[in-house]
């Protein structure tokens, strides 16, 4: 099975299970290569991939490019602070320019939803969203789900504590989509004024108190406040947020003795999540990290034409 059929990888809310399954096995061999002295294949020699951000990134944009270069692909970053866009060249320009030297494939984060849909369809080039506005970040979800796989054997069934700022959060809705399509039982934890109006029609319960979200949870997953997306006035202060919210070692008693503690980056320490938690035993933040190279080098593989079989034989 390939990913050849799929021209674009733009949310995981229309992706069906077993294109999810394919991207998460593909990563297992993947991560393989990752821990070798010489990290390279020539997979995918012969390609060229670009990395467009529009929002700032560290993880995000570095591990598409360095996972682009483990395969062999030429990776480009167009700098987009110090690119043509800054003398107001537009969207579409940038993307036709960048797509008639002869890329095969254009990693775009915007701050506006749906601008990775506006890409996709104006241009040949394959097309991954790597974040628009508060809508998905499909990456993220296949790392989240990866992680999670890799340390509980499954995620069939799972109870997930999603907390924080859902409103705002791509990462959230990704995660949504995708732990749903592995029958997990998902909650949804924060302020109301943090909480999507009908976010229950995801299929997930919300709660505004941190402490019942968490009551037995085997997963919590922990999102940034996103001081840069927030209008005034939605909590009080950063502190009284962190007096109902963060999660500190006595909340972290309330989920099960073995629960996974995982945060997308980058975190505000102190404020959603204590430092004692997030460099805890229970805490997966790094190798989340890790895991976002090897997914998204399956993710490349897969788009550019590779089938899991080549890369296991
Ligand atoms: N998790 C995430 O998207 O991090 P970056 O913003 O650093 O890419």
């Amino acid at each position: 099975m390939k990913l050849e059929q799929r021209k674009d990888l733009l949310g995981i809310r229309d992706m069906s299970r077993e294109e999810l399954e394919l991207i998460l096995d593909t990563a297992i061999p993947m991560k393989d290569i990752i821990k070798r002295d010489v990290k390279k294949v020539p997979a995918l020699r012969g390609k060229a991939m670009v990395t467009v951000f529009y929002e700032n990134s560290t993880r995000t944009r570095t591990s598409f490019e360095i996972a682009g270069k483990y395969l062999s692909a030429d990776t480009v970053n167009l700098a987009v602070a110090t690119s043509s866009v800054q003398k107001g060249e537009s969207l579409r320009d940038t993307i036709k320019t960048i797509e008639v030297m002869g890329f095969d494939l254009m990693v775009i984060r915007h701050a506006m939803t749906g601008t990775a849909h506006y890409v996709a369809r104006n241009t040949n080039m394959r097309v991954i969203n790597a974040g628009d506005g508060t809508n998905e970040h499909p990456t993220q979800a296949l790392l989240d789900m990866y992680s999670i796989r890799e340390k509980k054997g499954t995620l069939e069934g799972l109870k997930v504590a999603i907390v924080g700022d859902i409103l705002h959060s791509r990462v959230a809705r990704s995660n949504i989509y995708g732990l749903s399509k592995f029958g997990c039982e998902i909650r949804v934890a924060g302020p109301s004024t943090l909480m999507p109006p009908e976010i229950e029609k995801l299929g997930v319960k919300s709660y505004y108190s941190l402490d019942q979200a968490l009551d037995g949870v085997d997963v919590i997953n922990v999102l940034r406040i996103q001081k840069e997306r927030q209008q005034s006035g939605l909590f009080p202060s950063l502190d009284e947020y962190a007096n109902l919210y963060m999660l500190s070692p006595d909340r972290l008693l309330r989920a099960k003795d073995d629960v996974l503690v995982l945060h997308p980056g980058p975190m505000n320490r102190g404020v959603e999540i204590s430092s004692q938690v997030a460099d805890g035993v229970q805490s997966v933040i790094n190798e989340q990290v890790t895991n976002g190279v090897a997914v998204r080098m399956a993710l490349l593989f897969l788009m550019m034409g590779g089938s899991r079989d080549e890369i296991t034989n």
